[in-house]
């Protein structure tokens, strides 16, 4: 039963997908999601007032999630995602008529379809429910795992689609909807969201919020704890708990000049503000692009504000995800490609070309390293994907950010940065507040770009790009003059064996250039030697940690071992931990080693991250 009810979407789907650019693009109404159950041709959310009580005790989210609903179709039901939710009642209108609903078979990651009778004019359906205490989005951090030790901690994260799991929601990026909310708390605690947020607590512990713009589910975000607010500038400031906000505050400097920057390039930024909150180090991603309001991991704080990239990251996103959003987790590519890209411009434009371009060759290597790893007939490796019966979580890869860039870069290069800065301006204006699929954004590439350019069209290739896997060999030419400089040293090194001719201080760019184009068969003190140099395993850089680390348990440089078991149980960030797992599983006493880190470690990790590795340490 459930097996049909999935199909059906998905075969009418990807039955009808044009294969290629010149084809009719579809319309947003016709696209079906297959990772959602709803049907929004027939009825489909468009507010949303959210009413709930946060229960530390029990771990529970519980209240009313009352839905302004649109029943084009003028039928009799609605339906809803919903995974691990208890619902007692489901009423409609504003007087709260009780009326009847069923779940549908449970389905791995989907969860279950909601189905609620309603009427030809009905306009508020009010879904009374409580989550349940291991709601996958949720994550709940008693007070040892906070920075301050004192008081708990919560929050959640709902890309790609989690949301159901705290939320009865159409979880689907292609449906979009504005909110209210009221969450009340204890009252030692502080609570924000996606939307206008408080500055400080109030001593009833109830907040009210509000979305203004039409949002899609997976940007619905709550955080609740000990957190204190302060103002970078007019429109920015950061989020943290107390014992960490000064140093946030510090890396974080650069917020207004990111915003502004991004402002010249691409348009006004329409949401009013944009403030960052800095969660515990489990946050399994390094940043969440929460409108109005980022979550980021407190790794981005080195001290220089050398990870800064990362805010820009979640910024970009205020336009090209936000603004203009993938209409299904198979078109993820027009999020983070487009993101990538606006990213580095950003960086670009505050630190300058030099970390752009070694930003950017980093980032191409990483890519033709993934390729490699993956397979260049992988049909993963496609911008375009198909997740169809697949966990699109689990699907998240470096493509769709570095290919997706790559592919971006291929088109600023053929028309020249200034005719492409015009185009990508008018694409997010005319498509603000809406949901793009792959063929909408080739087919709006196609009238207002190429222009039936032939040539043009043969440069750009969009075909390769896009449909085909692996890298197409039209990618434009990545350099940077300091990783050049940084190649004759790291020469000389590996010719002579004197340390001495590298330089003695890396910029973190630097770092992970040299760590990444280290012999394969270095020696144990060969990294002894670089150790001794540049204090590699007492970094307190993340990346570097990172990088360093996965190098350590690949060669087995036991002076990391004890720095590598505290990094494994203090940081929850999904992109550390699989490499270095991975790497770990690779011989049997790595992988003894692993379980033995993971007993004592994943307590610590938000679902997002222990799934995969769970699955990695079977
Ligand atoms: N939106 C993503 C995070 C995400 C992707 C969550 C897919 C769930 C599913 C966010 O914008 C992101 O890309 N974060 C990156 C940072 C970035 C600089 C590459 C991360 O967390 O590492
Ligand atoms: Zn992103």
């Amino acid at each position: 039963m459930k097996k049909l009810l999935m199909l059906v979407p998905i075969i009418f789907a990807f039955a009808c997908q044009p294969k290629s650019a010149d084809q009719t693009a579809e319309t947003d109404e016709k696209v079906q999601d297959p990772h959602s159950f709803a049907k929004p041709l027939e009825a489909v959310v468009k507010h949303l007032d959210l009413k709930i009580n946060v229960d530390f005790d029990t771990k529970l989210i519980s209240g009313i999630a009352s839905w302004t609903i649109e029943n084009p179709s003028k039928g009799d039901e609605i339906i809803f995602d919903a995974r691990n939710l208890t619902i007692s009642k489901i009423t409609l209108g504003d007087d709260e008529k009780e009326t009847t609903f069923s779940l549908g078979d449970e389905a791995k990651f989907m969860g279950q379809s909601l189905m609620v009778k309603i009427d030809e004019g009905t306009t508020k359906v009010n879904i009374h429910y409580t989550s349940s205490a291991d709601a996958a989005a949720v994550q709940w951090l008693n007070p040892q795992q906070t920075a301050g030790k004192k008081h708990p901690f919560m929050f959640t994260q709902s890309q790609a689609i989690l949301a159901r799991t705290w939320i009865p929601c159409q979880d689907s990026p292609g449906i979009r909807f504005t909110y209210n909310a009221t969450v009340t708390v204890p009252k030692e605690l502080l609570a924000l969201m996606s939307a206008e947020n408080p500055q400080q607590k109030n001593a009833e512990g109830v907040y009210s919020f509000r979305q203004p713009n039409a949002i899609p589910s997976y940007l619905m975000a709550l955080a609740v704890g000990d957190l204190e607010f302060k103002a970078v500038d007019e429109r920015t400031g950061v989020y943290a708990e107390p014992v960490t906000l000064p140093k946030a505050v510090y890396e974080l400097a650069d917020l207004g000049k990111m915003t502004t920057a991004a402002e010249k390039i691409y348009g006004p930024y329409k949401w009013g503000r944009y403030d960052v909150l800095i969660l515990p180090p489990s946050f399994p991603f390094g940043g969440m692009e929460n409108p109005m309001l980022t979550f980021a991991t407190p790794t981005i704080i080195a001290g220089d504000r050398s990870l800064v990239s990362l805010i820009a990251h979640e910024l970009a996103h205020s336009w090209s995800g936000n603004l203009v959003t993938n209409a299904t987790w198979n078109d993820f590519w027009l999020n983070e490609g487009f993101t990538t890209y606006f990213e580095r411009r950003i960086v670009e434009d505050v630190y300058g070309k030099d970390e752009a371009k070694m930003q950017e060759l980093l980032g191409y290597q990483g890519l033709q390293a993934l390729v490699s790893e993956m397979g260049a007939t992988n049909a993963d490796t496609k911008l375009k994907v198909n997740f169809e019966g697949r966990d699109p979580d689990e699907g998240v890869s470096d493509i769709a950010y570095e290919k997706g860039y790559s592919f971006i870069r291929t088109i600023e290069e053929a028309v020249g940065r200034d005719k492409f800065d015009v185009f990508l301006r008018g694409y997010f204006d005319s498509h603000a507040f809406n949901s793009v699929t792959t063929e909408q954004f080739l087919s709006y590439l196609d009238s207002n770009l190429i222009k039936g350019d032939k040539a043009l069209e043969a440069k750009i290739n969009i075909d390769s790009w896009v449909y085909q896997p692996g890298l197409p060999v039209n990618s434009p030419p990545v350099s940077s003059a300091k990783f050049t400089s940084l190649d004759s040293l790291l020469n000389q090194w590996k010719k002579t064996g004197d340390i001495s001719v590298l330089n003695d201080t890396l910029s973190t760019n630097e770092a992970l250039y040299l760590i990444s184009h280290l012999p394969s068969n270095i020696s144990l003190q060969q990294m002894a030697d670089l150790d001794k140099k540049f204090n590699f395993t007492s970094s307190g850089n993340s990346e570097i940690q990172a990088a360093w680390y996965t190098l350590a348990v690949r060669m087995k440089y036991q002076p990391a071992y004890p720095n590598i078991e505290k990094f494994l149980t203090e940081v929850g960030r999904r992109k550390f931990l699989m490499p270095l797992y991975k790497e770990m599983v690779k011989t049997p006493e790595g992988k003894e080693w692993a379980k033995k880190i993971y007993v004592k470690a994943r307590p610590n990790y938000h679902s997002v991250a222990y799934s995969s590795i769970d699955e990695l340490l079977k």
